[in-house]
């Protein structure tokens, strides 16, 4: 590569050999990979196709996400491959479209408009507490994802959609988000996905919702009333110029919220849940710290100091980040460190790596959610980025945070939490996922 200067270089031959346990777990060869470069980062270069870098250094994620995020761009596959299905929103757009975006959406995600939300996001809580069956060990993931699918869904539409629509809603965004990753990790198979009708199919489902989130735009933009949700605050956000979203603009925004939104946070509050049934001392203190909320209404400064069941949400999450994975590509030949590396290259960041690394950490294989309470939450913070890090912050991270800390003080509120396992499977898909963890409610 004569003038450039790439991480320690595994070879493509090894990727090869490995090629299908790689792309079903890739966790464990990231891990050799960095172990045998002794160095955290590492770097391959595939046939006929520019250099890969993998890194879990923070100064290096630092670099390209935040100092100097203008000369790195997400890859095609955040982007282009994504937003075949699920449309152009924040999530899935880069440069100039991306910044225009996340200034009109920006302010809908403040403290003081999620405070506005607090209600809606803690009564559909509450509903779906009461639906929890007690003395049953029982799949968890299920459970907490049609939670936290509803808690989107209700804070983006009120209960202006009946519960037939969410259904299909959440059935058709979860089969899109399943027909991504099968199309990302057999790209191969994309000619006979065409022959097979799947992606007409899928094609097909795109249509459908982007027709029932039509007509709720629809509908609510002939209704006089006030809702004070997320479509109401979309709807009267303005670009610099005055003019506000148009519908298919407002539609992909829509759909991105839905699929960054649920998902994850789902993966954090199962491992959450996995985490504290196995861990007994953590799980007694944050039930004594677990309160019945009596405000009304409940508003952010409720439930302010329930720290450390936040504490155990975000060691949850450095141990299990849900987004445990991103990526840029350099925009120029770069300097990155003692790195000199090409234009086009791209760069991995392994946010699972970096919350692992025991550069950073004291014992990281250890769940102790006391780290986040100490006084060194400054140090933390520089390789702590469950929620990424620069401009692309998650937008959702606050919403996340205190849906997360209301649903963990809820349920402890009121259930035990017992579980038959002692490891957890993880299935790194696009997201983190946690696979068969099951968990028994029994009440306090
Ligand atoms: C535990 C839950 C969550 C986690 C761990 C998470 C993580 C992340 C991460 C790491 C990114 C940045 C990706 C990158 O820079 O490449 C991101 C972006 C994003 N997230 Fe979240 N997220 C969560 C919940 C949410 C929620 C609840 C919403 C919406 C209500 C949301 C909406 C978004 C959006 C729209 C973006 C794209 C922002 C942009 O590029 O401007 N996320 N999320």
């Amino acid at each position: 590569m004569g003038k450039y200067n790439y991480p320690h270089k595994i070879s493509f031959f090894s990727f090869l050999l490995n090629s299908s346990a790689i792309t079903k777990n890739p966790i464990p060869f990231h891990k050799r990979f960095f172990e045998e470069s002794k160095d955290d980062s590492f770097s391959v270069t595939p046939f006929f196709s520019k250099p890969v870098l993998l890194t879990r250094d923070a100064e290096i994620a630092k670099y390209i996400l935040q100092k100097k995020h203008k000369n790195f761009e997400k890859s095609k596959l955040q982007t282009h491959h994504l937003s075949k299905y699920v449309g152009y929103g924040l999530l899935t757009s880069t440069g100039a479209k991306w910044l225009r975006q996340r200034r009109l959406v920006q302010p809908a995600f403040h403290k003081e408009k999620i405070n506005s939300l607090i209600t809606i996001i803690n009564d559909t809580i509450k509903d779906q507490v009461e639906k929890i069956e007690i003395d049953k060990m029982q799949e968890l993931y299920p459970m907490l994802n049609v939670l936290a699918f509803e808690v989107i869904a209700k804070s983006l539409f009120d209960f202006s959609a009946d519960k037939k629509t969410l259904n299909r809603l959440q059935f058709i965004i979860e089969q899109l988000q399943q027909f991504i990753v099968k199309e990302i990790r057999q790209p191969h198979k994309r000619i006979w996905y065409k022959l097979n009708g799947e992606i007409k199919r899928h094609l097909d489902l795109v249509r459908e919702i982007r027709g029932i989130i039509n007509s709720i735009i629809e509908t609510r933009k002939s209704s006089k009333e006030d809702h004070d949700d997320l479509l109401d605050m979309l709807l009267q956000a303005e670009y610099e110029d005055g003019t506000s979203m148009a519908n298919e603009q407002l539609i992909d925004e829509i759909i991105i919220l839905f699929v960054a939104g649920h998902e994850t946070t789902a993966n954090a509050l199962t491992f959450t849940f996995f985490l504290l049934a196995n861990n007994e001392g953590v799980l007694k203190k944050a039930q004594e710290e677990s309160v019945e909320l009596q405000d009304d209404p409940v508003t952010i400064d409720s439930f302010a100091n329930l720290k450390y069941i936040k504490g155990c949400i975000e060691e949850s999450m450095r141990l299990y980040p849900p987004a445990w994975i991103t990526d840029r590509v350099a925009l120029e030949d770069e300097t990155i460190g003692d790195y000199h590396i090409k234009k086009g290259t791209l760069i991995g960041v392994s946010i699972y790596e970096i919350h692992r690394n025991k550069a950073y950490w004291a014992e990281p294989e250890t769940f102790r959610p006391e780290r986040f309470l100490e006084d060194n939450k400054k140090e933390i913070t520089s390789h702590y980025m469950p929620f990424g890090r620069g401009p692309r912050l998650c937008i959702g991270n606050n919403f996340a945070m205190y849906e997360m800390i209301l649903v963990v003080n809820e349920i402890l509120n009121k259930f035990n939490v017992e579980t038959n396992k002692d490891t957890v499977e993880i299935k790194p898909l696009i997201t983190l996922k946690p696979a068969n963890v099951e968990l028994k409610f029994v009440r306090r």
